[in-house]
């Protein structure tokens, strides 16, 4: 019997979000084209809800944090600078039979997701070596589902003689054996043809335009692959112009541009999207030594919520990642779909001295929202090196506690930090040049990042939201409510107002009058058309939390009726009460 193809898990939802107008495919009418999304008025809505909520925590109701908002378009050498052109790649293989091209590193993710790697799948799960089912597979359905499989195209041949070897493998192995033409040397299949893949080739993911009418190599500029770099490129402008001082950060949210080799997931892995990025520039842990006489690391077990003057790099990195966790639950995911992963020290980059991607258990796995890196001061090292320009910070506190050392406790910090550095495999030479700018109040800050995906964001909240359940009516009849469950911060509409009837025109007029004053503070939507069960069904899916009706009661009392999405309960009040209510709830 056939194996149906594993439906995709976010069918019913990306089937919403084009009904609802949440997420269209970019240039439809044309057919496509992948990796690109539109986002229709419910979903520009919701991503500019996303980012209100970002810029509000991180930079308006914070004094240490100021914004930036930077071209896409640079100048090339920050590409150089920042290492983006000689490593900023993916591994990409290409199928030696199909010629279709892919990351190398996700074509088991991609069989895990398709009607090959279910076949596979059962046919393993069968206990090898089922040798009969396999081969049955191989001359039957395998013809259709992997034709360039090298069992499937030499069934005889080769499952005769590496019957015995396909006994006790594992899945990679057994499906590996199976793509072998030589039949010892396991083969990376491909996931769809099963066909053998090249050998894996780095792939820039910058995205390349030419600058000016000239289309000469030297005219060659590329569309950002991150915000990031443009805040280093400007940091001393906004040094020398925000009256800011380390600790402190420049954010910055803007599209970016990947030319991934397989964008998946709908809008997961995207070519274009928006980042929400933080750069927080911190004082090095010498300097606050110095300033402080010791730095507060985890083991002293520090209090989070407050930042202190003598936090080192460690506190202020963890400090970041319960502040953005805190960030996730506000706006509606549930703490137990948040997974924080640390980065094993042999997965960090060679800068980095601390890595957490803030992960959400998204319905094809658990996958990267966020990643909150320390990366000392390796980024404004390198725009130092590469432009020539200083990068420094001078800082007077530290000059003047760097001055009160007489000379014992000089020579001993000096050789301390001297000894901590060669230790840590670099130079003594560097390490003295280091201390002797520190003495004289000059450094370069490092920086932690949390750098984060307003696309992603929006999956994950409408992942989170969507739920389907069955009610029943007052006349007793059941049926599938589908609604998005955001909280009332992140709705696209937070309030839809109804007349319950439209060709009565004093409650008509009523209804028009309201709806003016509560558009004037909220998204809000109008709605006139059919019963008022279907209306509300309508804003369920849009994930609207509340509709109000002005029936004729209103025109007696002034109140109206408020149903809430979540528990579909109704409640008679004025609508000075209803905007106290809603101000409470919508201020965040
Ligand atoms: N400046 C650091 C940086 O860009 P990253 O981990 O490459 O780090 C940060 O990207 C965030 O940007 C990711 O956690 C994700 O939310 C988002 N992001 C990265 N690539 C993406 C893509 N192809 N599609 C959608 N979002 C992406």
């Amino acid at each position: 019997m056939a194996t149906p193809a594993p439906a995709s898990k976010l069918d019913p939802l990306v089937s919403l979000c084009k009904r609802r107008g949440f997420i269209f495919q970019s240039s439809e009418i044309y057919g496509g084209i992948n990796g690109f999304w539109d986002y229709g008025p419910l979903g520009c809505e919701l991503k500019s809800n996303i980012k209100q909520s970002w810029w509000k925590t991180m930079v308006r109701t914070r004094e240490d944090i100021v914004g930036l908002d930077a071209t896409i378009i640079m100048h090339p050498a920050i590409w150089k600078a920042s290492g983006h052109l000689d490593t900023f790649s993916d591994p990409m293989s290409t199928c030696k039979h199909c010629k279709k091209l892919m990351r190398a590193d996700q074509t088991w993710e991609m069989l895990a997701d398709n009607e090959f790697g279910a076949a596979m799948t059962e046919l393993h799960a069968a206990g090898a070596p089922e040798l009969g089912r396999v081969t049955a597979w191989c001359k039957g359905r395998g013809k259709g589902i992997a034709p360039n499989l090298a069992a499937v195209r030499n069934p005889d041949g080769i499952l005769a003689v590496m019957g015995a070897s396909l006994a006790g493998a594992t899945f990679r192995n057994f499906v590996s054996l199976l793509a072998s033409d030589n039949l010892v040397t396991p083969v990376q299949p491909c996931p769809y043809c099963g066909g053998e893949l090249t050998e894996p080739r780095p792939f820039n993911l910058m995205f390349k335009t030419i600058v000016g009418p000239v289309e000469d190599p030297a005219n060659i500029a590329y569309l950002r692959p991150e915000t990031a770099q443009a805040i280093f490129a400007q940091f001393q402008n906004v040094l020398a112009t925000s009256r800011q001082s380390p600790p402190f950060g420049i954010a910055q949210m803007g599209k970016s541009f990947r030319n991934e080799v397989t964008p998946r997931n709908y809008t997961f892995r995207s070519r274009e999207f928006e980042q929400m990025e933080l750069e927080f520039f911190i004082r090095p842990d010498e300097a606050i030594e110095l300033l402080c006489g010791r730095v507060t690391t985890l083991a002293d077990m520090p209090d989070l919520t407050t930042p202190q003057d003598n936090w080192g790099w460690q506190v202020w990195h963890t400090y970041w990642v319960e502040q953005r966790l805190a960030w996730y639950r506000s706006v509606g995911l549930p703490a137990a779909s948040l997974v924080p992963y640390w980065q094993q020290p042999a997965e960090l980059a060679h800068y980095a001295r601390a890595c957490v991607d803030i992960q959400y258990a998204f319905p094809f796995g658990i996958q990267e929202l966020e990643g909150i890196a320390a990366r000392s001061d390796f980024d404004l090292t390198q725009h130092q090196k590469h432009s020539g320009k200083s990068m420094e910070v001078f800082d007077e506190p530290l000059k003047l506690a760097a001055a009160k050392l007489d000379e014992t406790a000089r020579t001993a910090f000096v050789e301390r930090v001297v000894a901590d550095w060669t230790a840590r495999g670099k130079g003594a030479d560097e390490a003295r040049a280091f201390v002797a700018k520190l003495l004289d109040g000059r450094y370069i800050p490092h920086v932690i990042e949390p750098s984060a995906g307003v696309d992603r964001m929006a999956l994950a909240l409408l992942c989170n939201a969507y739920a389907e359940e069955q009610v029943t009516d007052d006349k007793g009849k059941t049926e599938t409510r589908t609604v998005l469950r955001f909280s009332p911060l992140v709705a696209p509409i937070k309030i839809a107002v109804f007349p319950l009837i439209k060709n009565k025109p004093e409650l008509y007029a009523k209804a028009r009058e309201i709806f003016g004053q509560l558009q004037r503070r909220w998204a809000c939507f109008w709605d006139e058309s059919g019963a008022i069960g279907r209306r509300y069904r309508r804003m369920d899916e849009a994930g609207t939390p509340y509709c109000l009706t002005v029936d004729f009661q209103t025109l007696e009392d002034g109140t109206v009726t408020l149903r809430d999405r979540d528990t579909m309960q109704q409640e008679r009040l004025t609508v000075p009460a209803l905007k106290e209510k809603l101000d409470e709830i919508l201020l965040g």
